[in-house]
Formats: structure tokens, C-alpha cells, sequence
């Protein structure tokens, strides 16, 4: 298994390119089995969820190419995947490739909607605590299909094809508005999605379904009207950039000090977070190239930080933020209200010298002057790379373990963060 050695202490200096959104390319390629015509998907990450699920697509019968560097392309572009699933063979998803990513699950909807029937198998369990699929079931039992789960999998029937309906959301998710938005597209009649995620990974969604024909209103807002239309076309559509990645350089920035050009970067997609890389101390300006974070010696103010759904503070930052704030000059609080249980970087950022005490869905994190290197562990994607930055600004030798969690949503970290003066390499396996 990789591993990656960071020796910290060396402040981050130029640019860094922020690749296609994970969380965008994923739903987008879903997308793909809605229309037996080609999907085209540009500005993909490079990443191995992308690989995988092109595995799970493939076994759907979704074939996939994706084109060759042409002379004069960008050395940083990201890939263009064209995706066409003229013939679907197979409407099953089976345990041992859904159980690798929870993401896949979201096949149901454009399964059930194109072709009447689907069986997926439950996701199962998750590093970040329990994240159930009842409100997306729920989607498609308003939307008439037929449900019933055996043997750890959800078979979805609706063999007259799927019913537009209102569909209100007790609480804001992400999944679940995709799954509404891939559904209600082919169903007949009108559906109206409330309380829908207002996440701008949502939106292009919304936008891509809407070149392929699909009639939605409101995609990026809290009521999401869709009238669903008989069949979709293919279509061209370019991923938005990743606000994940964007905040999360931001904050090793802010971390270690330095001035880097997050290129290609839109503030607008995680605007709370940046607000609050500013009170910590650092200077974060936009610009037509991208985003500039800089931040010279003095100490970081501490800041409290609450998650909440877009366009609050997001979750896949939260433990980005603790980092930082194991550094401030002072306590502060760190509050996670999406997923319970989202807390098992702390245990490994206190291996760094960090002092965090829990209380429920808060963490007080007491600033300490400085972390020392140590062996980590990574438990899921956003806690490893918390500890990547707090590796950055800690002096001597941090060495993460099981970075496989990193590959699956940060493309090219160690050759990003080294172009900008970071000593930080792979080991590969050992
Ligand atoms: C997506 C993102 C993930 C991000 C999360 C919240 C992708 C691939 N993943 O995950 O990185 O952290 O949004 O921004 O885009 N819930 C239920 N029942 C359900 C579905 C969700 O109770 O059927 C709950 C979850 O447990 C959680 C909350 O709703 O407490 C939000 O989850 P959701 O927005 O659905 O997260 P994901 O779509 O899985």
C-alpha cells in the first residue's frame, strides 16, 4: 500500500492548477444511462473513483473512451470521457463493486427511469458513520416504483416507466436530490423537488441534464421543478472545478504560509469557506485566472466553524479546518452537522500534537505553536488530506498511511503540492 512522506516546514509557493469536480464527474457519468445517445464529459479529474466507476458503468453495458493529449492541449486539462450507453445489458449493480464506492448507488434512478427495473445492492457501511438511502428510495417510491429489498439489494420496478410527483425532503441531500433530478427527468408528468441540495455540484448536474433534453427549472435552488420528457439526448458538457480541492490548498496555504494561485479556481462555489480562511488570517483575492491565497508569518486567528449545506461551510472541509485551527493562536470551535460521527481525524491529528477535545458534534481545538511529524493513518478521503496539510506545517517527517483514501478524490497531490516547494513524496507500496 502507498504511502506519502511529507518532511514540513517549507511554505507553499506558486500555482496550482484545481482539477474537474469529483463530486460532479460522478453523478455526471450516471447521468450517461439516461440516453442511448454519447455523453460527452469534459474537464474530468483524473481520479480512482472516475476509473472505477467507469468499471461499474461498464458493467451496465456503458462502453467509454477517453481521447488522447493533442498538440497544444494544456499539460493540466483534464481528460474528455465520452460515454454512450446505447445498450444497456445488464440492470444490476452488484454488491462487490456498489460496496466500493456509496456514489454508485445513484444508478438506480437512471436504471429504474430508462428501463422500468433495477437492482442495486445497499451501499453497507461507511468510514464517516452511518449514511442510510432512505430518502432516495423514498424518491422513487413517490416517483410510483414498485420497491422491495432481499438479500441486501433495492429491486426497483416500475414497468409502466416512472410518475412525476411532488417530492419534499425532511432534510438537504445531495444523493438524494440527484436521484429526484435523474428520475423525474424520463418520468411522466411534472415532479417538483423541495428542500432539494442547492450544492453547485446539483446544479451542473441539472445544466448537463438540461442540454440532453431534459425540462428542468430551478436546478442550484431549493425547489427544483422537472417535467419530465420521453426520451434524452447526448450532449457535451465540461465539469465544474472542485471547490473541495480549492479550499483544501487554500488551507495548506494558510497553513504553512507562502502565495499560490489556485488556477481556474471559483471563489463563488465555496464562498463560507474562504470567508473563513480570511479570518483566520490569510489574504484570498479572485482574479479571471483563478484564486490567489497568501499569507505571510503572522499567527492564524482562531475561527468557529459550523457545517451546513451549501452555501454554508461544507462538511469535506470540516476536517481541513481543524487542521488549520490545531495551529491558531487561541480555541476555537469546530461543529459537524451533516454526518455524525465525522471525527476520526482527530485522533490522528493529536498524534501531530494537536489538542482537540470532543463534545457530541463539537470539537474544541485548542491552537498549540507547533505539530511534530509522526505516522498516520487516513480513514476516509477528506481526513487524510487534513493530515497531508497538517504534515506541511509540522516540523520533521509525517508519513500518512493508506493513501488510497487521497487517489480516490485528489488527483496528482504530491506532484501539485511539490511544484509549489512542498518536500513531500510517494512511497510506493511496503
Ligand atoms: C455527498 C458528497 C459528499 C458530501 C455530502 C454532503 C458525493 C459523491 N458525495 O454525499 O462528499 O460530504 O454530499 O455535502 O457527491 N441522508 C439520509 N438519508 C438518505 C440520504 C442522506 O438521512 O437517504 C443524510 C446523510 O446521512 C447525511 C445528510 O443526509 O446526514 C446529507 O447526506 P447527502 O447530502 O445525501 O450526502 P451524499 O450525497 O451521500
Amino acid at each position: 500500500m502507498d504511502r506519502i512522506r511529507i518532511v514540513g516546514g517549507h511554505s507553499l509557493n506558486g500555482s496550482i492548477p484545481i482539477s474537474g469536480a469529483k463530486n460532479a464527474a460522478l453523478p455526471l457519468m450516471i447521468a450517461s444511462l439516461l440516453t442511448d445517445e454519447i455523453l460527452t464529459l469534459e474537464n474530468m479529474p483524473r481520479l480512482a473513483d472516475v476509473n472505477l466507476l467507469i468499471r461499474i458503468l461498464g458493467n451496465h453495458g456503458v462502453d467509454h473512451a477517453v481521447d488522447g493529449k493533442r498538440r497544444g492541449d494544456q499539460p493540466n486539462a483534464g481528460n474528455t470521457l465520452h460515454l454512450s450507453a446505447r445498450n444497456i445489458v445488464d440492470t444490476t449493480a452488484p454488491y462487490e463493486l456498489v460496496s466500493r464506492m456509496r456514489a454508485s448507488f445513484w444508478v438506480i434512478a437512471p436504471l429504474l427511469a430508462r428501463m422500468g427495473e433495477a437492482k442495486v445492492s445497499l451501499p453497507g457501511g461507511c468510514a464517516i458513520g452511518t449514511r442510510p438511502v432512505d430518502l432516495l428510495l423514498m424518491v422513487l417510491e413517490r416517483l410510483g416504483a414498485d420497491l422491495d429489498i432481499a438479500g441486501g439489494y433495492v429491486i426497483a420496478k416500475a414497468p409502466k416507466g416512472l410518475k412525476g410527483a411532488e417530492i419534499v425532503f425532511p432534510k438537504v441531500t445531495v444523493g438524494g436530490t440527484h436521484t429526484a433530478l435523474m428520475a423525474a427527468a424520463l418520468a411522466q408528468g411534472t415532479s417538483v423537488i423541495c428542500n432539494a441540495a442547492r450544492e453547485p455540484e446539483v446544479q451542473d448536474l441539472a445544466e448537463c441534464l438540461v442540454k440532453m433534453g431534459a425540462r428542468i427549472k430551478g436546478g442550484g435552488t431549493s425547489t427544483i421543478e422537472v417535467e419530465g420528457v420521453a426520451r434524452l439526448s447526448g450532449a457535451r458538457h465540461a465539469v465544474l472545478p472542485d471547490r473541495i480541492e480549492t479550499g483544501t490548498y487554500a488551507m495548506a496555504v494558510a497553513m504553512t504560509g507562502g502565495d499560490v494561485l489556485l488556477e481556474g479556481a471559483r471563489p463563488e462555489l465555496l464562498q463560507s469557506a474562504l470567508d473563513s480562511i480570511e479570518k483566520a488570517g490569510a489574504t484570498v483575492k479572485a482574479s479571471n485566472s483563478g484564486v490567489r491565497v497568501t499569507r505571510n508569518g503572522a499567527g492564524l486567528t482562531p475561527v468557529d466553524v459550523s457545517t451546513e449545506p451549501f452555501p454554508g461551510f461544507p462538511t469535506d472541509l470540516q476536517a481541513q479546518f481543524m487542521a488549520l485551527m490545531s495551529r491558531a493562536r487561541g480555541s476555537s470551535r469546530i461543529t459537524e452537522t451533516i454526518f455524525e460521527n465525522r471525527f476520526m481525524h482527530v485522533q490522528e491529528l493529536a498524534r501531530l500534537g494537536a489538542r482537540i477535545r470532543l463534545d457530541g458534534e463539537t470539537a474544541i481545538v485548542d491552537g498549540v505553536e507547533r505539530l511534530r511529524g509522526a505516522p498516520v493513518m487516513a480513514t476516509d478521503l477528506r481526513a487524510s488530506v487534513s493530515l497531508v496539510i497538517a504534515g506541511l506545517a509540522a516540523e520533521g517527517e509525517t508519513i500518512v498511511n493508506r493513501v488510497y483514501h487521497l487517489d480516490r478524490g485528489f488527483e496528482r497531490l504530491e506532484d501539485k503540492l511539490g511544484r509549489c516547494g512542498a518536500v513531500v513524496e510517494r512511497l510506493v507500496g511496503g
